[in-house]
Formats: C-alpha cells, sequence, structure tokens
C-alpha cells in the first residue's frame, strides 16, 4: 500500500516543525561546495510543504537559520541569505495560489533588509489564507526567544501592568514568538544528528521526536509522509496513565 493511505487522516498532529539539517554533508559527500547543499534543499522545502498540505496538516514550522548559524564563514551566510531571499520571491504566488499562509519567527530585523522586505510581503499578502500555514525560523533561537520573552514580561512587571504572581504558563505563551501558534506534536530532524541545537525549547516539551539519517537535500514526501506514519504508533501521555493529546487541550 502506498505510504500516504496508511496515514490515519484523523489523527494527524496539528503542528510539525522540521529541523532541516545536512546540507554541507550532501554537498560534500559529492565533492560540491556546501552552497550546493542548501541550494538543492530548496527543492525539498518545496516538496515537504506539498506533502503537508496534501494530508490537511495545518502547521509546519520549518529550522531555516539560527542564531548560532552568523557565526558560520561570511561567504556561506552571505549565499543563504540570497538564496533564501530568492527562494521567497520564487515561491510566493504559488503558496499564495495554493491557500498557503506564510508565517516568520526569530530575528527578522536581522536579515540584509532585501530579504525581510520580501519575508514581510509575503507573509502580508498569504495573511487571508486559510490552508497549510508554513513558518519559518529565520535568525531564531529558542534561548534568544525566552531571553526575549522573559525581558517583555519583566518590563511590565516594572510598569506595574502586573504583578510578579501573574506571570503563569499562559502569559509565557503569550511571550513567545510562537504565541498564536499549538505547541509542536511532531519534531522531525534530519542528517542523524540526536539533538534538539536550540530549537522552540519551551514548546517542545511534550512533543514526539522523530530522527531519520536522510540528509535534508534527499528528503521528500515520502519521509515526511514516514515520519507521520511513526508518530501515528505512538502513545502520547502528556505526563498521565493513558491519555490523548485532545483530553489534555480540555485539561
Ligand atoms: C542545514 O544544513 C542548513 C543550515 C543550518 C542553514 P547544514 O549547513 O547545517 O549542513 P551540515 O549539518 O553541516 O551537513
Ligand atoms: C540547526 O542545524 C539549525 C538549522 C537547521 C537551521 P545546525 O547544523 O546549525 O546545528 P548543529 O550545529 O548541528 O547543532
Ligand atoms: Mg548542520
Amino acid at each position: 500500500m502506498d505510504l500516504k493511505q496508511r496515514i490515519n487522516t484523523e489523527r494527524l498532529p496539528c503542528h510539525v516543525a522540521i529541523i532541516m539539517d545536512g546540507n554541507g554533508r550532501w554537498a560534500e559527500q559529492q565533492g560540491k561546495e556546501r552552497i550546493f547543499g542548501h541550494e538543492s534543499g530548496v527543492e525539498s522545502v518545496r516538496d515537504t510543504v506539498k506533502a503537508a498540505a496534501e494530508i490537511g496538516i495545518s502547521y509546519l514550522t520549518l529550522f531555516a537559520f539560527s542564531t548560532e548559524n552568523w557565526c558560520r564563514p561570511q561567504k556561506e551566510v552571505d549565499t543563504l541569505m540570497g538564496l533564501l531571499t530568492k527562494a521567497i520571491d520564487n515561491e510566493t504566488l504559488d503558496l499564495h495560489k495554493n491557500n498557503v499562509r506564510l508565517q516568520a519567527i526569530g530575528d527578522i530585523d536581522s536579515l540584509p533588509f532585501s530579504c525581510s522586505k520580501q519575508l514581510r510581503e509575503a507573509i502580508e499578502l498569504t495573511s487571508g489564507n486559510t490552508g497549510l500555514t508554513v513558518n519559518v525560523a529565520l535568525s531564531y533561537s529558542a534561548r534568544w526567544e525566552i531571553t526575549k520573552a522573559a525581558r517583555k514580561i519583566a518590563r511590565k512587571v516594572a510598569e506595574k501592568r502586573i504583578d510578579p504572581e501573574d506571570v503563569d504558563q499562559e502569559l509565557m505563551n503569550e511571550a513567545m514568538e510562537t504565541a498564536r501558534l499549538p505547541d509542536p506534536d511532531l519534531l522531525i530532524r534530519t542528517s542523524g544528528e540526536l539533538r534538539i541545537s536550540n530549537f522552540l525549547l519551551w514548546q517542545l516539551a511534550y512533543t514526539e521526536l522523530y530522527f531519520t539519517p536522510v540528509l535534508w537535500p534527499d528528503f521528500r514526501k515520502k519521509h515526511f509522509y514516514q515520519a507521520i506514519i511513526d508518530y501515528q504508533r505512538r502513545e502520547r501521555r502528556f505526563g498521565k496513565v493513558e491519555c490523548h493529546a485532545d483530553e489534555v487541550k480540555q485539561a
């Protein structure tokens, strides 16, 4: 049976997050420069977005560039930013036609102006779409986000708009970049690395983790579907004895 037919559409993860890793190693394996891997990874993004939209996933968060990635050689950073700007330019109309809503998390102001401008325009254009939400994490890291949230809340306390006792999980959630998103149900990391690399540390508390050795430029629809099938075999307990996600949400 084809992989897609094995997916139970009644039990889809609402939010899937992906650490798209392994571009450099993929290129090196072919004796090419790392940037060739980044270029090839754009096709994997395209295929994954299509895969997610086809089965009815609501939110897809893609880790594209971390705060720490700024410390890579300048040439790699510049080429990555150029690629990103080009990809937004090339893909936005197609995304819009397919009812996809684009959003972003991270320090967008730190991106080169041409890139942040394109991104903001694409977000604005697609803001009314009601299909899949694709959320790109750019110049993002979880510690940056949590520190920023702490600063925002501290300011409210200092201005006496709230008491320290008012600081609860809901307020923390609202102060995060992901305020409008549900927590991820499934996290996929490609390239065989078994780590989180400063991604969504607050939001991943009860997320199911899925690691695959596939390098990002080789990642296609079938790999995405395999991850969903694996997820659907698991029992999520949220610290309780036997329980389902919908019951937790109501609790
Ligand atoms: C992921 O691939 C893309 C970014 C982090 C921008 P890498 O560039 O990290 O590739 P590897 O992990 O070195 O193979
Ligand atoms: C994580 O990959 C960041 C992105 C995929 C954007 P890295 O390649 O930067 O992470 P490490 O260095 O392997 O932890
Ligand atoms: Mg990497």
